[in-house]
């Protein structure tokens, strides 16, 4: 009974060590899935994509004056167009889903320093990849361009593809002499690149 009941070092460092992880653990899994409260500087993204993956720098789109005539900034909801309350996305059709719905603040690089409840979804949890279920909405949304005919399911590609792709033809549009040119929609590989082996 004695001798049972005696806890071996061993086994108190086996302990430690397994709370440890366990702590280290959860503290990773709290940080991947509560808001951020930094802007991320830069971020690799299509890294599924067979033409291979592509490098944003983030921080510079967010802070340098990069609207197509190089007057402005842009606005975190230009991209980021689903967090501002309903009545701010409604001006700027198609827009008019907000995320969550009931919406009361517009992104800003000052909301997310002070509030870190401020919610900042990333594009493919609404805009999957073909055949995926996003994570937010029952399926992929669909939008009714101007000049089609058929409404566009809004992949990752499509959503991408406009929100990146069509700035960049107008900045090119507006200031022909920009040199290096920002990658413009047909210049696939001037994002896409693959990963060094
Ligand atoms: C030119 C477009 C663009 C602008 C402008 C922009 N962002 Fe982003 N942002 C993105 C993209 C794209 C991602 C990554 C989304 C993904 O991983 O699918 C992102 C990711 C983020 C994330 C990380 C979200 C997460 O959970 O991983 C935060 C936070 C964020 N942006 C905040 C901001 C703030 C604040 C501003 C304005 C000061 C801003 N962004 C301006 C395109 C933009
Ligand atoms: C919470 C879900 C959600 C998130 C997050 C989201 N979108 Fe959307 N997006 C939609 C919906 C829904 C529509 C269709 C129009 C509407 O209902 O507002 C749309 C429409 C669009 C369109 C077509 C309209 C246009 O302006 O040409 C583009 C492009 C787009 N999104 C890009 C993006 C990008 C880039 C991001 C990330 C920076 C993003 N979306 C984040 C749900 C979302
Ligand atoms: C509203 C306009 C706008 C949007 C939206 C935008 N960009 Fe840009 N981007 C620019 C401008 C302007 C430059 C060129 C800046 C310069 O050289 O002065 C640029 C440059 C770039 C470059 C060259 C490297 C660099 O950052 O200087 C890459 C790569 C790039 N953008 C990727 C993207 C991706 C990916 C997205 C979508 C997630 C995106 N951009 C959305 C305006 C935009
Ligand atoms: C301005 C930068 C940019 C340019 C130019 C561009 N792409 Fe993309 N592309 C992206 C981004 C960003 C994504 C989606 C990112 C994500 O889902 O994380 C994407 C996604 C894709 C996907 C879907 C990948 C997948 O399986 O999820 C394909 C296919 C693709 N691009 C092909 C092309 C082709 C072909 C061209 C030229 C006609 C091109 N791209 C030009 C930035 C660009």
């Amino acid at each position: 009974m004695q001798k049972s009941a005696e806890i071996k070092p061993a086994t108190v460092f086996r302990f430690a060590v397994f709370i440890t992880l366990l702590v280290l653990a959860s503290s990773l899994a709290i940080n991947k899935t509560s808001s951020q409260t930094r802007m991320p500087d830069t971020i690799v993204l299509a890294k599924e994509a067979k033409l291979g993956q592509v490098t944003f720098n983030h921080m510079k789109h967010a802070t340098e004056t990069r609207s197509p005539d190089g007057a402005k900034q842009i606005a975190c909801v230009d991209c980021h167009h689903t967090a501002q309350p309903a009545a701010e996305a409604l001006k700027h059709p198609p827009h008019k889903t907000v995320w969550p719905a009931d919406r009361t603040t517009t992104l800003t690089m000052e909301l997310l320093e002070k509030n870190a409840a401020t919610v900042v979804n990333v594009c493919t949890d609404c805009h999957a990849r073909a055949d995926a279920k996003p994570k937010l909405l029952p399926e992929i949304p669909s939008v009714k361009f101007e000049g089609s005919a058929e409404p566009t399911l809004m992949t990752n590609q499509q959503a991408f593809h406009r929100s990146c792709g069509a700035c960049h033809d107008e900045v090119v549009k507006a200031r022909p002499t920009l040199d290096p040119p920002p990658p413009t929609s047909k210049k696939c590989t001037a994002c896409h690149k693959k990963a060094a082996a």
